[in-house]
């Protein structure tokens, strides 16, 4: 179990697709609009909620490799993407669907990605991607895959990474408090050293340019509405735990910044995508 439901996966999919920077996405629609198929790799891909939302802007024919930890998500994202398909054409070790004119062969695969990236990636892979992953991993970490994708010429395309900035409405008087003790959450240590949290799209662009790439970011912030209130209570909730733990804010404050935010009538947290890709 990696801490993420497939509950809380579930919760925030509408809004995760609705946020995606659209230009960004247009512009990798575009790199490889000339192609036919298309191999990729999906780090931490959870319920698979990454591939829902991009294989509909992708060549006719792909192939992903969704990569977790966590069994039980991979299994959740097995019996998602069959639920989502138009037709089930092969399920076995590998599942195979169509969805409108597009072919898709999934595979699911266990691993720990505090490992590296490398062996994924030796063969058989065009394009590597993630969603809402990159701010739980170290500046070392990405250090290493930039490297790791300079090294087989591969492009990365990440979205929803979290950018560290949070609007509450109506606002609290601990927000600031809360916010500064949940960055400090952030930056505690998801199983690959230190997270880079808000500070992991600056570094994958400055790893990339260093290495030669062209970089592309655009914001893609949630802003969620009391239309979807139970997004906001788990958010305000998960936060509120996150700051309990760094025992930076007294209980009180928090309780009552938590009683408030539940109900919040928006929420915008700040997010960004890149895409990295050489010329
Ligand atoms: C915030 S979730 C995002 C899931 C999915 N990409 C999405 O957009 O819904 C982060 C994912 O990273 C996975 N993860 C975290 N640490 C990992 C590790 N060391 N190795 C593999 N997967 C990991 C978690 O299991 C989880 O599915």
């Amino acid at each position: 179990m990696s801490g993420f439901s497939s509950h809380w996966l579930s919760l925030r999919e509408p809004i995760d697709h609705q946020s995606r920077n659209a230009g960004l996405q247009h512009k990798l629609s575009h790199h490889f609009a000339a192609q036919e198929t298309l191999a990729l790799v999906d780090l931490g891909a959870g319920t698979g909620s990454n591939l829902r939302a991009l294989a509909p802007y992708l060549p006719n024919a792909q192939s992903w490799r969704l990569i977790d930890y966590d069994r039980d998500l991979l299994q959740a994202a097995r019996h998602f993407i069959r639920d989502w398909a138009d037709q089930i054409l092969q399920d076995n070790e590998v599942l195979q669907i169509q969805k409108g004119r597009k072919t898709i062969h999934v595979q699911f695969e266990s691993h720990d990605l505090a490992q590296g990236i490398g062996p994924l990636i030796q063969s058989n892979c065009e394009l590597v991607t993630a969603a809402a992953f990159f701010d739980l991993v170290s500046a070392h970490w990405i250090e290493g895959l930039c490297k790791d994708l300079a090294q087989h010429k591969l492009p990365l395309f990440t979205v929803l990474t979290y950018d560290g900035d949070e609007q509450w409405t109506p606002p609290h008087s601990a927000d600031q408090a809360m916010l500064d003790a949940f960055h400090q959450h952030q930056a505690s240590d998801k199983g690959f050293g230190a997270a880079a949290g808000p500070k992991a799209t600056e570094l994958l662009s400055s790893g990339f340019k260093a290495l030669g790439y062209q970089v592309e970011i655009g914001s893609s912030p949630w802003v969620i509405s009391s239309a979807h209130q139970d997004l906001i209570a788990a958010l305000a909730t998960g936060s509120a735990q996150a700051v309990r733990e760094t025992g930076l804010v007294d209980e009180q404050s928090i309780a009552e910044w938590l009683a408030q935010h539940r109900s919040a009538s928006q929420c915008k947290i700040g997010h960004q995508d890149l895409f990295a890709w050489l010329k």
